[in-house]
């Protein structure tokens, strides 16, 4: 970004990692704008349904706070919990369900809302599973999409930020539950 100065952080003592720097990439500002953008265009699509929007816990709550907070149209909120990382900043490569959707989406409009597609396992997860109840039609947004690795069989519907393969924290996103509360998007500058 030119010369333009992007803010640093070092991860505190006792954390694992501790020392290293995180650079902000996304500011407030920016996210404040394409939240306005998404949110815009999902109305616009959704014109006159009531979608049910489910969020991807934890990492989502934040963008899907600020998201729905911008819609114009009615809409019904759930959410689903899946762990495919542990505490680790990679995939473990098999994907848990931990908390199911409670609202039934039998016939629905759905859109789900991630924070950050990586690999993409998480939302085929997911896909499958919605599939499996015979909804409407499944639309995705996501907040973040590492477009050099995500390889899912399927478009993304709304995307936010394409960013590179980099470990990212903040605006719900955590390293090992910490970062989560940081109101911009930061990436470590090396491999963690
Ligand atoms: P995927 O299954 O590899 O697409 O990863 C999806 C989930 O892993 C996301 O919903 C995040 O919770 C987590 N994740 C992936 N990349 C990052 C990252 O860079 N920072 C923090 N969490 C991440
Ligand atoms: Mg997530």
């Amino acid at each position: 970004m030119g010369r333009t100065l992007r803010k640093t952080l070092t991860v505190p003592k006792g954390y694992i990692n501790e020392g290293k720097e995180i650079r902000e990439i996304i500011t407030e500002k920016e996210i404040y704008n394409k939240v306005k953008e998404l949110a815009a265009e999902i109305s616009k699509c959704y014109a006159g349904k009531i979608p049910i929007i489910i969020g991807v816990l934890n990492g989502s709550f934040m963008f899907m706070a600020d998201l729905v907070r911008n819609l114009s149209i009615d809409f019904e909120v759930d959410f689903i919990k899946i762990s495919s990382y542990g505490s680790s900043t990679k995939s473990s490569g098999t994907v848990r369900l931990l908390k199911d959707i409670s609202a039934d989406i039998t016939g629905r409009d759905i859109i789900v809302v991630e924070d950050i597609i990586d690999s993409g396992l998480t939302i085929e997860f997911i896909k499958h599973r919605l599939e499996e109840a015979g909804t409407k039609s499944v639309k995705f947004a996501t907040c973040l999409y590492k477009s050099n690795v995500a390889k899912q069989s399927f478009d993304i519907d709304f995307i936010g930020f394409n960013i590179p393969d980099k470990f990212v924290v903040g605006y719900g996103l955590d390293f090992d539950q910490k970062f989560r509360g940081l109101s911009s998007i930061y990436a470590f500058e090396e491999e963690v």
